[in-house]
């Protein structure tokens, strides 16, 4: 919603800008707005961070490759480039990875949230919007919704440490008057999403005629969201939205993981003999499902893409772009930071 009132962000600094979303955001900014603001992307490129996925943008934004928990390049970055707003995507966000492992989810999840408020503090942004996930509120039984006055309970370790990123910058709001938002988002699926999610594993594994693992009886239910929506409302958040708030993003669309499963296999025309049943996640989230009430009433934001076509344009994407997906798989798409931005 871009009333006359709205911030006009001008020097924007996105964290996690090679990652799903945030590249997804950038690609939002330049294709979808008339904001044309200078855009610099922090990134530490992490196995998760692909520059490819922005390779139609080289040389229109400004690339620091760097860790958001290294205080002096955020403070250095920040202060050059002049940054009036922060979107900050830059995290661990794999529940089964935090599994397996969880410091790295520690640092920078909560500590490199913490480097960058303060670096924000010190320079004056005027506006830092928290991207945080619905996972904080914990689970579901088979009816409610998550709505923002939810108690925080997570279950992950990742779910935890974006909850207390969360309470860290809602204690800079309370403290020093800190220009934060935090949007709390479900699901997400669309274009350049890693292949170690739900949606883009099983779509890739079914191209390959590979099992699908799904995980217990396969029917714990996510709200899906496209990430074009999920753009459209973190920059209504960045515009719009009130200092100090928290606003809930959902889709209104509840499915279990066995229903997109399927679909995904009928729309590629492959056998649901493909299916595996595997073990469960450990305290695997049962159901979330968001209450986006606020930030229609509010803001005026609702998803606009149906899942239907979201996801055939989804599936078709990553048939239209194995390169993209295969260079993912042999770490190929690792080296492009080196031929391209190394020598400049
Ligand atoms: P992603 O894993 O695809 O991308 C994360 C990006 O952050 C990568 O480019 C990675 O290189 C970068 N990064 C990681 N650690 C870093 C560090 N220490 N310093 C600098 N950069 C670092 O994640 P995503 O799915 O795009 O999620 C983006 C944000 O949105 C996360 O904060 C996540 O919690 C949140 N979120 C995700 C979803 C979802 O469905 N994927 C839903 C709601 C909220
Ligand atoms: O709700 C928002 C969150 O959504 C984000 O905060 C996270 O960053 C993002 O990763 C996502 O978390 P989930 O755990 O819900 O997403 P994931 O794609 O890992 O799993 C979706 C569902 O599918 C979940 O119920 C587990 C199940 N699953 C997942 C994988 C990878 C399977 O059954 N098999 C699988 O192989």
């Amino acid at each position: 919603m871009n009333s006359p009132q709205a911030y006009s962000p001008k020097r924007i600094l996105v964290t996690g800008g090679a990652g799903f979303i945030g590249s997804n955001f950038v690609r939002y900014l330049f294709e979808k707005t008339s904001l044309n603001p200078s855009i610099t992307v922090l990134d530490k490129l992490t196995y998760a961070g692909n520059l490819e996925n922005l390779a139609d943008y080289d040389g229109k934004y400004t690339f620091v490759k760097g860790d958001i928990c290294d205080a002096e390049l955020v403070e250095k970055t920040i202060s050059e480039s002049q940054i009036d707003s922060i979107v900050h995507f830059a995290a661990e966000s794999h529940v089964d990875r935090s599994i397996l492992g969880s410091k790295v989810f520690t640092e920078t999840n909560i500590l490199g949230t913490h480097v960058l408020l303060e670096a924000a503090r010190n320079n004056g942004v005027e506006r830092f919007v928290h991207v945080s996930t619905d996972e904080v509120y914990g689970s579901l039984g088979e009816t409610g919704y998550f709505t923002e006055t939810n108690p925080i309970d997570p279950t992950s370790p990742y779910a935890a440490s974006k909850a207390a990123s969360d309470l860290i910058v809602q204690s800079y709001v309370k403290t020093h008057g800190f220009p934060g938002l935090i949007t709390r988002c479900s699901n997400n699926y669309g274009p350049y999403q890693f292949p170690e999610k739900l949606i883009p594993l099983m779509i890739t594994n079914a191209f390959r005629d590979k099992e699908l693992p799904v995980y217990g009886d396969g029917r714990n239910v996510r709200d899906w969201l496209h990430t074009d929506d999920h753009g459209a409302a973190i920059l209504t958040v960045l515009q719009t939205g009130k200092v100090g708030e928290v606003y809930n993003i959902g889709g209104n669309n509840e499915m279990r993981n066995i229903e997109i499963v399927k679909l995904i296999l009928k729309t590629l025309g492959k056998p649901e003999s493909l299916i595996k049943f595997v073990k469960d996640r450990p305290a695997h989230d049962k159901r979330y499902a968001i209450d986006a009430s606020k930030i229609k009433r509010e803001l005026g934001w609702e998803p606009a893409i149906t899942f239907e076509e979201g996801i055939a344009a989804t599936i078709e994407w990553y048939q239209q772009n194995e390169s993209w997906w295969q260079r993912v798989m042999t770490g190929e798409y690792q080296s492009y930071y080196n031929e391209q931005y190394a020598n400049r």
